[in-house]
């Protein structure tokens, strides 16, 4: 076993949550999509060296665990995502080091959390070695861990999260960050249901299968959404912007991935004066991302909560990056 260093006690690297404006689904079938970072909640990983011998060892503080890496199953991400680093880095020796993790981010609910552990997971990784690793670089390697965890992914988790920057996205390009040209106001309401995205993206695979025809339209209604809303949000359109999360929301229903919970979410928040309101990331639980305009923000809020929401955080997208 190799030691580390002790004169330098610690590295951390950290990632936010996401969500996505619109598109999801019909992006894993090669449509565009508009994802935003969520800093508000955060995904955080520590690397701390060990005594000589003890290898490596992972701890998820938010999963109650402490396991070594080399009894690790091939199917745990955390420890898919430090032996891609690992190799990816050319370490030969597993170093004696305990890698600790910690999420604000709810798990299973749409906001990211798998691929914002793993991206701080690289970056502490990366830079217990004294490397830096670009964005492109940083979600390729993420990308091994969210295959494991979704089957198919489009990609686009782990580029706004390792990017922390508006995207447009359309699988096999680069992804393109745009700026909005004004201030959007969003609620992002937990149904309190979670729902992993391997789950909802295997179904619409099936149904895709089997109905090849109404699901490519499906996707096409949805990819032309997504085109007139990065349009609006370069315009500063809120009011535009919510009626084509209201369009994308019935294109979703209609493909099966909405649920009982975020119905009542989205309902309540349209009925409370809400721009548009629409599931974000899997569906079926997870979170309803709400836009409103901010003085009906708390109106909102409250009707959200009153309908069963179980948490309401709130996010800004400005022209200027906003902490
Ligand atoms: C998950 O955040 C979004 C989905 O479109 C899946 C994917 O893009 O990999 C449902």
């Amino acid at each position: 076993m190799a030691a580390l260093a002790p004169s330098v006690p610690l590295w951390t690297g950290s990632a936010p949550g996401k969500i996505i404006l619109l598109g999801e689904h019909a992006v894993v079938y090669g449509r565009p999509a508009i994802a935003v970072p969520i800093t508000r909640v955060r995904a955080v990983a520590h690397v701390v060296p060990l005594a000589a011998g003890k290898g490596t060892w992972i701890e998820a503080r938010d999963l109650k665990r402490r396991y070594a890496l080399r009894e690790a199953p091939a199917d745990d991400p955390l420890a898919h995502t430090v032996r891609t680093v690992w190799r990816a880095l050319g370490v030969e020796q597993e170093p004696d080091a305990e890698i600790v993790v910690h999420s604000t981010i709810p798990m299973a609910s749409g906001l990211g959390s798998g691929a914002a552990v793993a991206t701080a997971i690289v970056r502490a990784l990366a830079a217990c070695f004294g490397r830096q690793l670009p964005p492109d670089e940083v979600s390729a390697l993420v990308y091994e861990t969210e295959k494991l965890l979704h089957g198919t992914p489009s990609g686009i988790d782990n580029t706004v999260v390792a990017h922390e920057r508006p995207i447009w996205f359309r699988r096999g390009e680069p992804p393109q960050p745009f700026t909005p040209g004004g201030c959007f106001h969003f609620l992002i309401a937990d149904t309190g249901v979670p729902s992993p995205t391997r789950a909802t993206v295997t179904d619409v695979r099936a149904a895709w299968q089997a109905d090849p025809a109404r699901y490519e339209a499906l996707f096409d209604r949805i990819a032309g959404l997504v085109e007139q809303a990065r349009q609006a949000l370069e315009h500063g359109d809120s009011h535009q912007v919510g009626a084509l999360m209201d369009e994308n929301q019935d294109v979703l229903r209609r493909l099966g991935v909405s649920s009982p919970e975020i119905e009542r979410l989205v309902r309540a928040a349209k009925e409370a004066g809400a721009l548009g309101a629409k599931l974000s990331g899997g569906g079926r639980g997870g979170n309803v991302i709400v836009l409103v305009e901010p003085d009906r923000h708390l109106v909102v809020r409250s009707a959200l909560q009153t309908a069963g929401a179980v948490r309401c955080v709130e996010t800004v997208l400005a022209p200027e990056e906003k902490p």
